[in-house]
């Protein structure tokens, strides 16, 4: 299946739905394209759910990097989004600019992601002035959820709604190409994806959206600290491993693995030799 470019995403609104996963390595990149998903988030969740941190904080621009590369390569005809992690963009725009130039340039993305309503606009002008194509992303915002007072749920008031709306408006008009909506009502989820032009993304955010978000160690059950609400498991990859681990532990110690079959012979007429050989050593 050829790419889609951002434009083919924007002529998918209001046809059939779009599918997008975040995944960090080449295999499961590699799946995702096999399968037909539409869009690959690289997101900054790596520091969960592959480095084990306790939240999206410590993540550097040059693991974001490493992690784009790999699914770059693991699927080569998929829209890739890198998402700009914390400290990459908020500081100047010059930053916002050189970094998300770095996912283009060093792992050969699609697209970048950045957090934030209208403060992150400066950033986000910067960043399609250099000609790249932006993702917005409100609502719950990781990188921020010290100030939103932990991983919360937004817009369940009707003040924190409008904001939800002013910033989606703003984003749209300042040039985002994409919206992501993280962890809101799914009431707001559809006034957003009704108004605006461009595709709407849920994560979280109800059925109304454009396209959906699964995180893919959620989605097969490998990430076991903790599953959001919004989350569906099609399978326990967890179980399966840690039962095929106990069973390689059994077998190794009871002598049933390795066997005959899973050794390489000396080839024919050495082994003869081989134990003339070992005498000397006798
Ligand atoms: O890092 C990530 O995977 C994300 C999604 C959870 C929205 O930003």
């Amino acid at each position: 299946m050829p790419k889609k470019m951002i434009h083919e995403l924007h002529q998918m609104k209001r046809g059939r739905k779009i599918t997008w996963i975040t995944s960090y390595d080449y295999p499961t990149a590699q799946f995702a394209e096999a399968a037909g998903i539409d869009m690959i988030l690289v997101g900054d969740s790596l520091g969960m759910c592959v480095y084990g941190y306790p939240n999206t904080i410590p993540v550097t621009m040059d693991q974001c990097i490493v992690h784009c590369e790999a699914v770059r390569r693991g699927a080569p005809n998929t829209f890739v989004i890198g998402d700009m992690p914390f400290m990459s963009y908020q500081s100047s725009v010059e930053k916002a600019v050189e970094n998300a130039g770095r996912f283009l340039k060093e792992a050969g993305v699609d697209a970048v992601k950045l957090e934030g309503g209208r403060r992150v606009i400066p950033m986000v002008r910067g960043i399609l002035d250099a000609g790249i194509v932006v993702c917005g992303h409100i609502g719950l915002t990781p990188q921020s959820s010290g100030q939103l007072g932990g991983h919360k749920a937004q817009g369940r008031t009707v003040e924190s709604a409008q904001a939800l709306v002013d910033d989606a408006l703003a984003l749209q008009d300042a040039g985002v190409q994409l919206l992501l909506l993280e962890a809101i009502p799914p009431e707001v989820g559809k006034f957003i994806t009704e108004k605006l032009a461009i595709p709407v993304l849920s994560f979280g955010a109800g059925m109304h959206c454009d396209v959906h978000l699964l995180i893919a160690t959620d989605l097969i059950g490998q990430f076991q600290a903790f599953t959001p609400k919004f989350v569906k498991r099609y399978c326990n990859v967890a179980e399966m491993v840690t039962s095929a681990l106990k069973q390689y532990c059994d077998e190794v110690r009871s002598g049933a693995f390795p066997t005959d079959e899973h050794c390489y012979h000396m080839l024919e007429g050495e082994h003869e030799k081989f134990v003339e050989l070992i005498k000397r050593y006798e």
